[in-house]
């Protein structure tokens, strides 16, 4: 096989979650180009639905599924939903996250909470459940969604809530990985750095915020925020039988934030 066909993602299927806006929307845009069955899973069905009408309007297969991942049954359902229509599961994308800046001497266990039950523990769930189904066939490629907030505590904005989550997916993706590894099952992580979309630019909107992009852009190597677009090829990559040796990685796409 030529080694762009190694890329192709023909009779693959996948979930994203989080797929309705930003990052999560344009891996359902790449996963389906290069030719998987694409499952729009959000909590918000009006943008889910957009982003199939999207991939269908392109030619590719999609459809959306609501499912609010901090709650365990719905991502039961969610997986049942795509191997009832499309008869299996290949890629599982774990995207759907929030961030909060909050001083952490003010931020209540309740917050702190809300944050780790989407950014980790819904990961978790979501892996869960789809090894589930991979398993059996002895082929999967779950792809997590870290930060770079994972691998530097970065400022001047306080997240203590967000980047120990991030981090904390980052250690549970090697070890889902080498656990799983016996069942074909790779597991693997994103790490994006500052990235347009709808979660930086609420936080950006903030009086807080307002002042942020003069402190970060200096401390990109790149000079720019990356957009959705900048991180397309590597959930493709990720997706593809071309990096079934990889597992356990992560794939930092900061503009060389973290080099300094
Ligand atoms: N934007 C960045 O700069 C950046 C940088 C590093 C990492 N990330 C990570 O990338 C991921 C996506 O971020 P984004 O910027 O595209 O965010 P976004 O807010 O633009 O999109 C998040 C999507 O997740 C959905 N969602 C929220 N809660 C959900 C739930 N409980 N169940 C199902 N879906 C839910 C939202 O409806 C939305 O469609 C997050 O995990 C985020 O932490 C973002």
């Amino acid at each position: 096989m030529g080694i762009l066909d190694r890329f192709g993602l023909d009779g693959r299927t996948a979930v994203v979650t989080g797929g309705g806006q930003g990052i999560g929307r344009s891996y359902c845009l790449a996963l389906a180009e290069a030719g998987a069955k694409v499952a729009v899973a959000d909590i918000d069905d009006e943008s889910a639905a957009a982003v199939v009408l999207e991939i269908e309007a392109g030619g590719g297969v999609a459809m959306a599924v609501h499912a609010d991942v901090t709650d365990e049954t719905q991502v039961a359902a969610m997986v049942d939903a795509v191997v009832g229509t499309w008869g299996g599961l290949t890629i599982a994308v774990n995207n759907a996250g929030i961030g909060v800046w909050r001083a952490a001497a003010d931020m209540e266990l309740a917050e702190w909470r809300r944050i780790m039950a989407l950014n980790l523990d819904a990961v978790f769930l979501c892996a869960r459940e789809a090894a589930r189904v991979m398993a059996p066939s002895g082929y999967g490629k779950i792809i997590n969604t870290a930060s770079m907030s994972a691998h530097v505590a970065n400022t001047p904005q306080n997240q203590v809530a967000y980047n120990s989550s991030k981090a904390a997916v980052l250690h549970m993706t090697r070890t889902l990985a080498a656990e799983w590894a016996p069942k074909g099952i790779r597991v693997n992580s994103i790490s994006p750095g500052y990235t347009r979309t709808l979660l930086v630019d609420r936080l950006l909107e903030t009086p807080e915020g307002k002042s942020m992009l003069p402190e970060w852009l200096p401390r990109i190597p790149l000079g720019h925020m990356a957009s959705p677009e900048d991180l397309q090829g590597a959930i493709v990559y990720l997706a593809a039988e071309v990096s079934d040796y990889m597992t356990g990685a992560d794939l930092l796409i900061d503009g060389g934030y973290c080099c300094w």
